[in-house]
C-alpha cells in the first residue's frame, strides 16, 4: 500500500467556546494536532496533507516545519468536503487515504498500524476505526446489519432513539481506497441535520455499491476520545498525564496519590525516588535517585541530586540542591 494521510483540522470547534482554533487547544503541554502529526510520523506514510481553515496561518506556523502539505477549506462545509478539496492534492502513486481529525490526539501508532494492516489483509475499500463506549453520546453511531457487517454511519444529530442507543461509535479515523473515496465524496449531499458534506456518508455509499467496509475495533477506547469540548480537553489531558505517570512507576519512582500529581513529560524522576499528594514539577526539572519530594511542593526548572528531601510545601524554581541535602519545610528557593 501507498498510503497518503489527510488530518482534518479546519473546524473553529465552536463548543470549546474560544477565540483559539480547536486543534491549538494544548493537551498535555502540546497543541492536538501536534500529537495526530507526531503519531503519523512514527508510521510509513507518502505524504501528510493538513486541510486548514479557521486560523489557517497559526496552525500552518505551528506545523510548519513537521514535512507536512496544506490544503485550504474556506468555508466549512463539513468533513467530507474537508477530504473532497484535496483529491488534487493527493499524488497520483498514492493507492490509500488514511483519514483523521486533529481532535483526537490520543490515538497510538500501534492502533494505526494494526488499522493499516487489518485493511490490506481483508482487501477492503474502506476500514473503519471503531470502539464501544458506555457512554457513547455525540459520537456518529455504527449501524450494522444482521450478519454484523457495517451498513452505515449515523450521526447523533440525525439519528432516532433506537440507533442513539447503539454503543459501537465511529473514531473519526478511515482507510479508503483512494479512487472510491473521491468517487463517492463526489455524490455526497447535504440532506441532513447539520446541512453539512458528512464523509461519513461515504460507508452507506460503499456497501451500496456492494464494495467491503471492514472494521477495526480499538481495544483502548481512551484513544479514540474527540476533543469538543472544555470537558473532553481536560479528559484527554489527565489521560496523557496518568499515562506519563505509570511510565515513571514502571522505571520506579513512587507517586502517592497520581491523580493529585502533575509531572510534565520533559521532566526526569530517576528510580527509587518519591513524589507526594499534591505536587506540581512543571518543565525541565530532573530528580535524581531516592530523593523525597513532600506533599504540596512546586518545582520548575530545577536539579536536584540524589537522596535528597524537599520538605512539604516548597517552592523551588531554577534551584539547584546538591546530592544528599534536605530542606525544611515550606522553603522557597527562586533563582
Ligand atoms: C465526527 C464524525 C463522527 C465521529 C467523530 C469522532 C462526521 C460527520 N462525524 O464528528 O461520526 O464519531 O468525528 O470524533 O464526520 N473539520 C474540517 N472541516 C469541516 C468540518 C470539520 O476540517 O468542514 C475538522 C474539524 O476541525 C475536526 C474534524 O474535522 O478536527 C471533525 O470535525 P468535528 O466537528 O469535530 O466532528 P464531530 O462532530 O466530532
Ligand atoms: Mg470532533
Amino acid at each position: 500500500m501507498n498510503v497518503c494521510a489527510i488530518v482534518l483540522a479546519a473546524g473553529k470547534g465552536t463548543r470549546m467556546k474560544s477565540a483559539l482554533a480547536k486543534v491549538l487547544h494544548p493537551v498535555f503541554h502540546k497543541p492536538m494536532v501536534g500529537h495526530v502529526i507526531g503519531t503519523l510520523k512514527q508510521i510509513s506514510l507518502a505524504e501528510t496533507i493538513v486541510v486548514v481553515g479557521h486560523q489557517r496561518q497559526a496552525v500552518e506556523n505551528y506545523l510548519g516545519g513537521d514535512g507536512v502539505t496544506f490544503t485550504e477549506q474556506q468555508e466549512q462545509l463539513g468533513t467530507g468536503h474537508a477530504v473532497y478539496i484535496c483529491e488534487q492534492q493527493v499524488s497520483a502513486s498514492v493507492d490509500t487515504v488514511l483519514i483523521l481529525c486533529g481532535d483526537t490526539p490520543l490515538l497510538s501508532e500501534k492502533t494505526l498500524s494494526a488499522m493499516l494492516q487489518t485493511h490490506e489483509e481483508r482487501d477492503a475499500t474502506v476500514t473503519l476505526l471503531t470502539t464501544k463506549l458506555a457512554n457513547p453520546t455525540n459520537y456518529g453511531r455504527i449501524v450494522s446489519d444482521e450478519h454484523g457487517h457495517i451498513s452505515e454511519i449515523v450521526e447523533e444529530k440525525d439519528a432516532s432513539d433506537e440507533i442513539r442507543k447503539i454503543n459501537e461509535i465511529n473514531a473519526g479515523v478511515y482507510c479508503v481506497q483512494r479512487d472510491f473515496l473521491f468517487s463517492a465524496l463526489a455524490e455526497v449531499g447535504t440532506d441532513n441535520a447539520q446541512g453539512e458534506v458528512y464523509l461519513t456518508d461515504i460507508i452507506s455509499m460503499a456497501t451500496t455499491r456492494e464494495l467491503a467496509v471492514s472494521r477495526y475495533v480499538c481495544p483502548d477506547s481512551n484513544e479514540v476520545l474527540g476533543v469538543n469540548s472544555r470537558y473532553e480537553l481536560s479528559l484527554a489531558d489527565d489521560i496523557m498525564q496518568d499515562t506519563f505517570l505509570r511510565t515513571l512507576n514502571d522505571q520506579g519512582v513512587a507517586i502517592q496519590r497520581s491523580g493529585s500529581v502533575v509531572i510534565h513529560p520533559d521532566s526526569v524522576v530517576c528510580s527509587d525516588s518519591s513524589i507526594g499528594a499534591q505536587v506540581t514539577i512543571a518543565e525541565n526539572v530532573t530528580i535524581g535517585c531516592r530523593s523525597r519530594i513532600g506533599a504540596q511542593c512546586y518545582l520548575e526548572n530545577c536539579h536536584i541530586g540524589d537522596d535528597v528531601d524537599i520538605g512539604p510545601g516548597s517552592i523551588l524554581i531554577g534551584a539547584v540542591i546538591d546530592n544528599g541535602q534536605s530542606l525544611s519545610p515550606g522553603s522557597k528557593v527562586i533563582v
